[in-house]
């Protein structure tokens, strides 16, 4: 029996209808016929679990994260496997950063394995929508928010808890693999020391926003960060974290100073280095080191990664000084391979050698 009951839709999405959303999914606009809830009570602690029909909350004007954000998510994928089985990638690490994020946002932590359990009762009630063939897959998104009333600024006293499912393509469209220009918005910063910049809460994304806006004015898809303090060293992208290829064999990424998110897809990678023949390195990167190195050719690599961008290369970056293409612009060899052997791992066709896998159903 599971910690998280099923109260099956009672009207669910007719299964031709269903069928169309799951072929062609987009990312992240379409939701399955379920969702996962929980909620918390000062003195209570958390009860209520279910899984029930997706449905819009009914919140209060003066409900606590309308006004003060207090808010923590996370993001994960459900890979439907050629023997019909269905697996969640390394879902321990995503349930560990949500308890963190939850300790910096002073909200409380859900109990020991409640984030699994939900996700794993809806994948069950939902199996049908796990979209097959391709790169698709059923994105996660498990999230909680103060949900109590009142204008003082205080810590929450009730928490809802909710996971909600939404069968999902490439984040960027295409293929995936068309390389994405990176603007360098040095007039903003994400996040500071002391700040929530290691956390995964709504804030960091709101304050981004603007940056976003400036990337696209720029002609770039996404936004890039430098460190608060020096305006010097990059961290990490509005959605994603960063990995360079230099020309004598490392992969190197901003180490965690407490102002990046410590990605699940960034801390993969730098395990698999080594199966592509790298040696990985986390070290402070000054963004002048990849503009000359995108010049010179000493980065010969640059991309993205994260749970929904898997891994994109980047072809050109930018900021106020101008701009800079690496490798011509097209998808770099070994950053094609990582994400060959990434994506066999998550899809079942190359053996779990790291154990990262858990199955669903
Ligand atoms: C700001 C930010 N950095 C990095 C990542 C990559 O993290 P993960 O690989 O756990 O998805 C994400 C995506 O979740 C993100 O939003």
């Amino acid at each position: 029996m599971s910690r998280f009951p099923l109260f099956p839709h009672p009207h669910p999405t007719p299964a031709d209808e269903r069928a169309a959303i799951v072929a062609d999914p987009g990312f992240g606009t379409r939701f399955t016929d379920h969702m996962a809830l929980a909620t918390w009570t000062a003195g209570t602690g958390w009860a209520d679990r279910r899984v029930t029909a997706y449905a819009p909350f009914t919140l209060d004007p003066a409900t606590a994260v309308l006004h003060y954000a207090q808010e923590a998510f996370e993001g994960l994928k459900a890979f439907a496997h050629p023997d019909g089985s269905v697996w969640a990638f390394r879902p321990e690490r995503n349930e560990a950063r949500l308890a963190d994020s939850c300790a910096r946002m002073g909200l409380p932590r859900l109990d020991e394995g409640d984030m699994l359990a939900s996700i794993t009762a809806l994948v069950n009630a939902d199996r049908a929508w796990v979209p097959t063939g391709g790169e698709a897959s059923l994105y996660l998104r498990p999230f909680l928010f103060a949900s109590n009333t009142g204008m003082s600024v205080q810590a929450a006293t009730e928490v809802t808890y909710c996971c909600i499912a939404s069968p999902s393509g490439p984040y960027f469209g295409g293929d995936g693999v068309q390389p994405v220009d990176i603007w360098f918005a040095t007039d903003y910063i994400r996040a500071a020391p002391g700040g929530t910049g290691a956390a995964k809460c709504g804030g960091n994304y709101a304050g981004s926003m603007a940056a976003q806006l400036e990337a696209e004015r720029h002609g770039c898809s996404q936004v890039g960060f430098v460190d608060a303090v020096e305006r010097r060293y990059v961290e990490e992208l509005g959605g994603m974290n960063l990995f360079a290829v230099t020309s004598d064999g490392q992969l190197i990424t901003p180490n965690l100073t407490g102002t990046i998110l410590p990605g699940v897809t960034r801390s993969a990678i730098l395990e698999l280095a080594g199966d592509v023949g790298l040696t990985a390195v986390e070290r402070p990167i000054e963004l002048r080191e990849l503009r000359s190195g995108a010049d010179d050719g000493t980065i010969t690599e640059l991309f993205a990664c994260g749970t929904a961008a898997v891994i994109t290369p980047i072809g050109r970056i930018a900021d106020l000084d101008g701009e800079h293409v690496i490798a011509g612009g097209r998808p770099g060899e070994i950053t094609l391979t990582l994400r060959g052997i990434l994506t066999d791992i998550q899809y079942g066709r190359r053996p779990d050698a790291h154990g990262w896998l858990t199955r669903l159903v």
